[in-house]
């Protein structure tokens, strides 16, 4: 049993809480939030320790690992302390908002053999999953194009988006790491745009983009195009589909039920989307919390690392600079 304490008990917090809480190889040590009611509400609902500070989590003896999902800012310190603490680390995306504060970070633990994990979900979901197995498998030959949509159910509070960090490296971010992990070569170009149409005055006030774009291409050749719009009047719609020299194969959509209606009228479909990234990507992040604690349990590499991280922040900054620049970014240039 791998013993994981939680830090943060917001939105995806409590949910990863429950997800190690009911993990047949896992235990949840306990939870901790500056928001103390959070904390006591989790606490109380799953019948664990509420830790008083951060301190008590990363001094505790019992304490294996830790689950970052506080709020964007406090990820750097939290990563630093729990590699000195040496406890295993599976952090929430994105690992800060600031290339810069990244890069220092990754010099002050570099060496460490402490594991850290980052949480980019999609690549655990199994439709994502079994796609890039059919491309791993020669089913479709050579990868020519990767192509993701990737758009919210609903523009997210004006609060929210004031500290997202922006559409890139708040959303898109999930989507360049997918895109990596599908193109199986590194990106060198990034070419993106970006525009103001769900809600411009507040992009405008934002300095942010709703609806963006993403050119990105590797070395060889492959090509990945990513699209996000904050909102989707259908709902939060995910597809990833490959296109190789032998065919292609798509992730569709996971649709609440499979039932279809034949009548004289047609045939149709008319179950919704599932709401949103926690209704959607139920499985995959409780695949997330299994192969996070094979990682430790069996001290074999963490499946998507710090680097991987790092990477996706720095193709988001590229692609800021690219809409802002009008032109094509070498990845290079941001090294
Ligand atoms: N993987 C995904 O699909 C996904 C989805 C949503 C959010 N996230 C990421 O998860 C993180 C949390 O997002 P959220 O939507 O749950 O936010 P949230 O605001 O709902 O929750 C964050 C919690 O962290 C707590 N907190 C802030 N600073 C703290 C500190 N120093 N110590 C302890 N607790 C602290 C807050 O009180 C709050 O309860 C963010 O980094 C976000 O980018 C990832």
């Amino acid at each position: 049993m791998i013993s994981i304490a939680v830090l943060g008990c917001g939105r995806i917090g409590r949910m990863h809480a429950a997800n190690i809480a009911a993990h047949p190889r896992a235990e949840l040590a306990g939870v901790f939030d500056v928001h103390g009611r959070a904390a006591a509400e989790v606490a109380e609902g799953l019948g664990v320790r509420r830790f008083a500070s951060a301190d008590e989590v990363f001094a505790a003896s019992g304490v294996d690992a830790v689950l970052i999902a506080t709020s964007t800012p406090t990820h750097v310190d939290f990563i630093e302390r729990g590699v000195r603490a040496g406890k295993a680390v599976l952090c929430e995306k994105p690992i800060d908002l600031s290339l810069e504060r990244v890069n220092a970070l990754r010099q002050r633990i570099a060496g460490t053999s402490v594991p850290i994990m980052l949480g980019f979900v999609r690549r655990f979901d199994n439709g994502h999953g079994a796609a890039r197995r059919a491309l791993l498998d020669g089913e479709i030959g050579d990868l020519w194009q990767v192509v993701i949509t990737s758009r919210d159910p609903g523009m997210a509070p004006a609060a929210y988006i004031e500290q997202s960090g922006g559409i890139f490296r708040d959303m898109t971010i999930h989507d360049l790491d997918l895109a990596r992990f599908m193109l199986g070569e590194e990106v060198t170009t990034v070419t993106a745009s970006g525009s103001r149409l769900v809600d411009p005055a507040l992009m405008e006030r934002c300095q942010d983009y709703d609806v963006v774009t993403v050119l990105l291409s590797t070395a060889s050749g492959r090509q990945a195009v990513i699209t996000n719009s904050r909102q989707a009047s259908y709902g939060y719609d995910q597809r990833v589909e490959l296109l190789g020299s032998k065919g292609m194969v798509i992730s569709e959509n996971a649709l609440e039920n499979l039932v279809s209606r034949h009548t004289a009228d047609g045939t149709s479909i008319r179950a919704r989307l599932p709401h949103f990234f926690i209704e959607r990507y139920r499985q995959a992040f409780d695949t997330e919390i299994g192969l996070f604690v094979d990682a430790v349990e069996n001290g074999t590499p963490v499946p998507v690392g710090f680097e991987d991280g790092r990477i996706a922040l720095l193709l988001a900054d590229a692609c800021f600079r690219s809409v802002a620049e009008g032109r094509t970014i070498a990845v290079s240039e941001l090294e």
